[in-house]
């Protein structure tokens, strides 16, 4: 049976939504609670889906698009908290885990050496001082893996200095959503602090490389390319699980572009890329506008569905999807892939809890 909840409103300044609250809830909480957990940027509840399978409770939640906070309602019965700068953290609950997709804000650091203070203005810092104040077992967050990168490493090499002098052991990973059973190559940092243990990131199992052909729908309202495109006769499966396959008709890169060289995806523009259903999909941008790839599949050239792109992030049938096409893109895009995360908490669960 459906379990029908109240929404819970957190602080002050939630926002009044018109989601009815009289039909079914896909995620209610746990019965049998083991862990509890808050939600930060919780987008439309990527996070909380894994770890509520592990029979966490969500406490508390925040995220300040009401795009977002409407699905996450629709989903979850409970609407989180708005805007983070505006939150008090003694309203935050005790909780045993902070898991928090935070925003990859540029991000400037003052570098006067007064620890997580350098990060004053900036959403991380916001983190830190929930952290600070309630000092959860574990700090699990995730971010794009151009934050390794970021200020020279500057950037991360802060963010793990601020978690150990919050009184954490801290270890940090690169890994890719294709590693865990989903079609997409989706590189995402991930960054986990304890109190005593350093997690282990070696125990986490992997699986077999998917293809994209056994995430697709049959039977949609596709998009096809209705323009001029090329195929190559001879393609390859590159190092990453894509497959590039062919380009629209449109003009390529100039600079830096050898002569002989237009058979390679690099020198097409992102939007003008084609490929094949056979490997695995480019990561998903959190921007339809920014290039949502064209596949090439069973003869056809069309774009993903919005229910195919919500099935290679692993979310599950029963996911309701609510607002309009571009702002159901942008938020599967900035979305965390479910199986992943699901794998990481499964070891949290096991090694830190
Ligand atoms: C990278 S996404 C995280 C998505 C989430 N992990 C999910 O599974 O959908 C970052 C989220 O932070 C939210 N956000 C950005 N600034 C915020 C703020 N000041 N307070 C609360 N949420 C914020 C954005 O709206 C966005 O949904």
């Amino acid at each position: 049976m459906i379990q029908l909840i109240e929404p819970a409103f957190y602080g002050t300044r939630m926002q009044q939504l018109s989601v009815p609250m009289d039909i079914g809830i896909p995620f209610p909480p746990p019965v049998n609670v083991e862990f509890t957990f808050i939600d930060l940027f919780a987008g439309i509840g990527g996070f909380r889906i894994p770890m509520q399978e592990l029979n966490g409770k969500c406490v508390f939640g925040c995220e300040f698009s009401l795009h977002a906070q409407k699905a996450y309602n629709l989903n979850f019965g409970e609407s989180p908290f708005g805007d983070i700068t505006e939150l008090d953290p003694t309203v935050v609950p005790k909780h045993d885990v902070l898991t928090a997709g935070f925003p990859c804000q540029p991000f400037s650091i003052s570098g006067k050496m007064k620890g997580f203070e350098d990060t004053r203005g900036t959403l991380i810092y916001n983190v830190f001082q929930i952290i600070a104040l309630h000092q959860p077992k574990v700090v699990f967050l995730e971010n794009v893996k151009h934050l390794v990168h970021h200020d020279k490493g500057n950037t991360l090499k802060v963010i793990i200095k601020d978690l150990e002098e919050l009184g954490y052991v801290v270890s940090a990973k690169v890994l890719n959503a294709s590693d865990f059973g989903v079609p997409q190559n989706r590189e995402r940092i991930i960054i986990i602090g304890h109190k005593t243990k350093k997690f282990d990131f070696t125990k986490l199992k992997t699986k077999p490389r998917q293809t994209l052909k056994n995430f697709l729908e049959q039977n949609a309202n596709f998009e096809y390319l209705n323009e001029p495109y090329t195929l190559l006769a001879d393609y390859k499966i590159q190092p990453s699980g894509l497959i590039f396959i062919g380009y629209r008709n449109k003009a390529i890169r100039k600079a830096g572009v050898r002569a002989g060289t237009e058979n390679l995806s690099r020198v097409h523009k992102q939007p003008n890329r084609i490929y094949s259903s056979n490997g695995l999909h480019p990561a998903l941008p959190s921007q339809e506008t920014s290039g949502r790839f064209w596949i090439h599949h069973e003869g056809t050239v069309r774009k993903l569905t919005i229910k195919e792109c919500y099935n290679i992030m692993g979310f599950p049938n029963e996911f309701k999807m609510i607002n309009n096409t571009s702002e159901l893109y942008r938020q599967v895009g900035n979305s965390v892939c479910i199986p992943m995360i699901k794998e990481i908490a499964t070891e949290i669960k096991a090694q830190l809890l």
